[in-house]
């Protein structure tokens, strides 16, 4: 599963790109809004940041407007994938720009229904929301592994991006059920890397090498300066 930050800034993008294990970035207007910074070099940044795809949304819902918009975004960089909410009208955008090559991911699917019309518009990318299906009772993760299967069964090629991931059970559960992408907050992220036992673990094993060096003799040269 490719790891994606749903984030708009820039620090924590670098320090997922320096990790070495970024694969891609999801933006949508709540999140550009946060960081109070011209929206055009801000997106542009992120692209040239990041290898991988980087999401940017739409921001309307008129058909004519929302096939500018794709055109206009996909402008931006070879890496950029136009983000467009579910609806008719970006149903038929989304088969459009699709067919011109363009990358569009379908966001805020809360629905297998939706997204079945998703794969069949033509979309690089369908966005199940599972946190904010679990904020009001319902099984988010159930909708992935709807999807998972509907996908596989079908042999759709849209790639599944697990979003709204609130917490590392949910990272491991999109692994587990096979999504192609998993994006999430940076804070998401860090908590991937975090376990008590390797705290202790390397902590008592830096102080076992302190107590051993002096009589450990020839050390590697970067050994005698840890
Ligand atoms: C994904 O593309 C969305 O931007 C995101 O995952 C929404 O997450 P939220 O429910 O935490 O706002």
């Amino acid at each position: 599963m490719k790891l994606f930050l749903d984030t708009a800034n820039l620090d924590e993008i670098r320090e997922g790109v320096r990790w070495g294990v970024l694969k891609g970035v999801t933006t949508n207007p709540t999140l550009i809004g946060k960081e109070e910074q011209d929206f055009l070099p801000l997106v542009k940044e992120i692209c040239s940041i990041v290898e991988g795809e980087v999401s940017i949304e739409t921001a309307s819902d008129d058909p004519d407007l929302l096939i500018r918009q794709g055109h206009e975004i996909a402008q931006i960089a070879d890496n950029a994938v136009v983000k467009i909410s579910i609806s008719p009208n970006g149903l038929s955008a989304t088969r459009k720009l699709s067919d011109e090559g363009i990358k569009v991911n379908v966001t805020l699917c809360f629905s297998p229904t939706q997204a079945l019309l998703a794969a069949e518009a033509g979309a690089h990318i369908i966005s199940p929301f599972l946190g904010r299906l679990d904020d009001i009772a319902t099984d988010g993760l159930r909708l992935l592994s709807d999807i998972c299967e509907i996908y596989a069964t079908q042999g759709y090629q849209t790639q599944v991006l697990a979003a709204s991931l609130r917490h590392p059970v949910h990272v491991v559960e999109a692994a587990r059920m096979g999504a192609d992408i998993g994006t999430m907050p940076f804070k998401v992220f860090e908590a991937l890397v975090k376990h008590p036992l390797t705290d202790a673990g390397f902590k008592k094993f830096s102080d076992d090498w302190d107590q051993a060096k002096p009589h450990l003799g020839e050390l590697l040269p970067s050994m005698q300066e840890a």
